[in-house]
């Protein structure tokens, strides 16, 4: 989605340095073409099989793209009310929401049972007691599925690990085979299936054909009792290629090796992608604010903060960084860091990059997932504006927030 054309850089048809010379910088900007090629390759890679699509909210909340989702039949993944909220804004129907969390609250699980939602993903037996007990107050037939935990390690970064049996997500097999024998009699509740969501930005395919495996022996357990499972929520988790290396998953391989699992268990498949469908359909784009040499050692300094983007902080994560304007000049290496009062306030380390100037533009690329929506007012930042590129139109699709809407909740 980002290309040179005469040297300088472009989103689609649209001009990266216009943007920010008219829209501020920071300013996040996303492709909806390149969002709508990832859901063409989900679809490819599931094409047949019957799937169902929720999108992790977590990873963008902008309202107007989820109503673009939407329009497409796409679901929402929410885990808070602010994202129930988000999503019904959006105007995706409660039909269409799976609520996850490992400690939903009282208020959650009643919102989600009144509502209708098309699945509770249960993640301990003391929830179930709870989504039981509501059920039947409300006098509501909740459709469940359990989070199972398949303890095997997605081999990520530990901060986004979650199927390992020390991570505090899902229930283990043994104790999720009594419940499901429990649930499948429950006068309140519809058992519909199980969920496993082992982790993010996940680069090979084996962790996934292990969980996959370990559900499909339950299945099998859960079938000569003569249970029998409608859904299987794979969760997220599909890795992207940050580096520019090629190092995202490798779809054909997943074909080949993980569909024919998911083929075999005659179930219907949920699938909550976050960062595949829209990762590297989003970018940052900054401005350097100043250089510095300090014995030898080069810094960048940028109006992108932590608050802004806190992956490279929280994660060490890695995320390609563009000029917009292409010149030749020598490469160099350097820390590109924002301005915030942290050593940890860092957009890259050791970075080798064309040496910058002042006032310069440069674009920090496949922000779209877990930017924006993990962004905070650190250091009193307002949040950057966010653009939405549908071919020509240039859509603002999130004001940029003022110092006033920062203070707007101080009573006075
Ligand atoms: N389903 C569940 C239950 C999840 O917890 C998540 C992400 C997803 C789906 C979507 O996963 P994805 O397809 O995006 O990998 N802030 C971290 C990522 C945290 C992911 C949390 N759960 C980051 O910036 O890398």
């Amino acid at each position: 989605m980002l290309d040179y054309k005469n040297n300088m850089l472009y989103i689609e048809n649209v001009s990266i340095e216009e943007l920010a010379e008219k829209h501020k910088t920071p300013l996040y900007i996303y492709s909806m073409d390149q969002i709508n090629r990832n859901i063409e390759k989900i679809k490819k890679v599931f094409e047949d099989l019957p799937l169902k699509i929720v999108f992790a909210v977590k990873a963008n909340n902008n309202i107007k793209i989820l109503k673009r989702l939407g329009d497409m039949g796409i679901g929402a993944d929410v885990v808070t009310i602010g994202e129930i909220e988000a999503a019904k804004r959006a105007g995706i129907s409660f039909k269409d929401m799976v609520i996850n969390g490992n400690a939903k609250t009282e208020e959650e699980i009643e919102f989600a049972i009144r509502n209708d939602f098309f699945m509770i993903n249960v993640d301990s037996p003391d929830e179930f007691e709870i989504v039981e007990d509501f059920a039947k107050k409300l006098g509501k037939k909740p459709n469940i599925s359990f989070r199972l935990n398949p303890d095997v390690d997605p081999k990520t970064h530990p901060h986004i690990s979650t199927g390992l049996k020390k991570n505090k997500f899902g229930i283990n097999f043994e104790v999720g085979y009594l419940l499901i024998k429990e649930a499948h009699k429950s006068p309140y509740v519809n058992f519909k299936g199980v969920h496993t969501h082992i982790g993010s930005q996940i680069l090979e395919v084996s962790p996934f054909y292990d969980a996959f495996t370990k559900v499909k022996e339950l299945i099998s357990r859960l079938k000569r009792k003569r249970i029998s499972l409608e859904y299987y929520n794979i969760g997220g988790g599909w890795g992207i290629d940050y580096k520019r290396t090629g190092e995202g998953l490798d779809l054909n391989e997943y074909k080949e090796k993980v569909i024919p699992i998911l083929k075999s268990m005659n179930v219907k498949i949920i699938f909550e992608p976050g960062r595949f469908l829209i990762g590297n359909a989003g970018a940052l784009v900054g401005k350097v604010l100043l250089t510095k040499i300090n014995e030898g050692k080069r810094f960048i300094f940028v109006d992108i903060g932590m608050n802004d983007l806190i992956r490279p902080s929280l994660y060490d994560a890695y995320h390609h960084i563009l000029p917009v304007k292409k010149v030749k000049r020598p490469e160099i290496v350097a820390d590109i860091m924002g301005q915030l009062c942290e050593s940890g306030d860092k957009v890259a380390e050791g970075r080798k990059i064309p040496e910058m100037e002042k006032d310069e533009y440069l674009v920090v690329c496949d922000t779209g997932a877990y930017g924006y929506s993990m962004a905070s007012n650190y250091n009193s930042r307002p949040k950057p504006e966010e653009i939405l590129i549908e071919g020509d139109k240039v859509s603002i699709i999130r004001k940029r927030e003022t110092i006033n809407d920062m203070f707007s909740l101080i009573p006075d």
